[in-house]
């Protein structure tokens, strides 16, 4: 006998990325930054003594909220600290989302979203982009006559990198009755020379919210800290009634709170990755993999018919070479490819080029 709700016994839940440990493994399959958090956030790890553990953490995460704020532009009262950005996800949804209510998203977007209603057991209306991954363009009527409660915009795009102005963020917004969620889990990848920029939407719009991950612009996927950014009576509900009374811990608040106020190191870091992301861009297109122009850390490559993708990723691993491959309607010919450091590139090219001639 199940003890599921039904909606929960009928779903199929995340998929994650392969994780492997090993110096011989070059993993570009998650996209994990390829650098280490910067030397701020180690002297803040060494300086906790099993002693700070003894008590619980500040629920809402002070220190972090200060600093997120202050990096922002914001006040701290606009800023919900989160167990990665995932949990922020999983809080919008379960503080707003009915279960009659429904959640629009593009198709293809991060696989969790899909999850994450299921859960909730609430309808998905997903809309295609078109051929070249730009929006339809009706979309933002489309949105606006949804009835949607919730819609999620992952941007710039996962998985193919591609970004959304911030005007575009702004009609949107004015014209959508419910709540926008934009998730700028990699809008630390985005070349400044864009200027975008979407937290001033908050000033103007109590509807929308933006997720922001450390995971990957600061090399903390293994910690887990994220954070959104909101209008304050938008963020209430979360922060006071649905977040779990000490939703981040003493360590990683320490850490997340380091890795923010030490950003010089981390923009350095991103200055590097956007550049091996045009090298490795030019590269696979010379090679005659069709690359997306990506704002991300991560690239997505159309394989040749004749080589194929699912055929590519498994040879690559063969080689302990990890890229990511979704066996989904109109990924199933392409692999993601997260930016690693140029030797990893050296060494993914040249098996390619192998696989390719053999
Ligand atoms: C589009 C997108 N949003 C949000 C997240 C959540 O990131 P995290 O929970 O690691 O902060 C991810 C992680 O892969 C992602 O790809």
């Amino acid at each position: 006998m199940s003890f599921e709700r039904p909606n929960v016994e009928k779903m199929r839940g995340y998929t994650p990325g392969e994780q492997r440990e090993g110096n011989d493994v070059i993993k570009l399959n998650t996209n994990e930054n390829p650098y280490p958090a910067s030397p701020a956030v180690a002297e803040a790890l060494r300086a906790l003594a099993v002693e700070n553990l003894r008590h619980y953490p500040p629920p809402l995460a002070d220190a972090f909220r200060e600093a997120a704020a202050s990096l922002n532009k914001v006040t701290p009262q606009n800023i919900i600290p989160t167990n990665g950005g995932d949990e922020l996800l999983r809080l919008v949804i379960t503080t707003f989302v009915d279960v009659n209510e429904s959640i629009l998203i593009t198709k293809p977007s991060y696989s969790l979203y899909p999850v994450l209603a299921s859960v909730q057991g609430c309808r998905l209306v997903e809309i295609p982009l078109q051929d070249d991954w730009t929006m339809p363009a009706d979309f933002i009527a489309s949105v606006a006559n949804s009835g949607a409660k919730l819609c999620i915009l992952v941007n710039p795009h996962a998985p193919t990198g591609t970004l959304l102005s911030d005007e575009y963020l702004t009609e949107l917004a004015e014209n959508f009755p419910g709540i926008l969620v934009i998730d700028e889990a990699y809008v630390d990848f985005v070349d400044p020379d864009f200027g975008y920029d979407a937290v001033s939407l908050i000033d103007s719009f109590d509807n929308v919210l933006i997720l922001r991950s450390l995971s990957k612009g600061y090399s903390l996927a293994g910690m887990r800290f994220g954070y959104g950014i909101g209008a304050e009576p938008l963020l209430h509900p979360m922060l006071y009634k649905t977040r779990d009374s000490y939703n981040t811990d003493t360590v990683s608040q320490r850490l997340a709170t380091a890795a923010l106020e030490s950003i010089d190191y981390a923009e350095e870091i991103w200055a590097k990755i956007r550049a091996s992301r045009s090298s490795l861009t030019a590269a696979l297109n010379g090679l005659g993999l069709n690359t997306t122009a990506s704002q991300t850390n991560f690239v997505l490559s159309q394989i040749p018919q004749s080589i194929g993708a699912r055929d590519l990723y498994q040879a690559l691993k063969d080689r302990n070479i990890l890229v990511r491959y979704f066996d989904e309607e109109r990924l199933r010919d392409k692999l993601r490819i997260s930016i690693g450091k140029e030797s990893e590139h050296a060494a993914l090219l040249e098996a390619i080029r192998d696989i390719i001639n053999a």
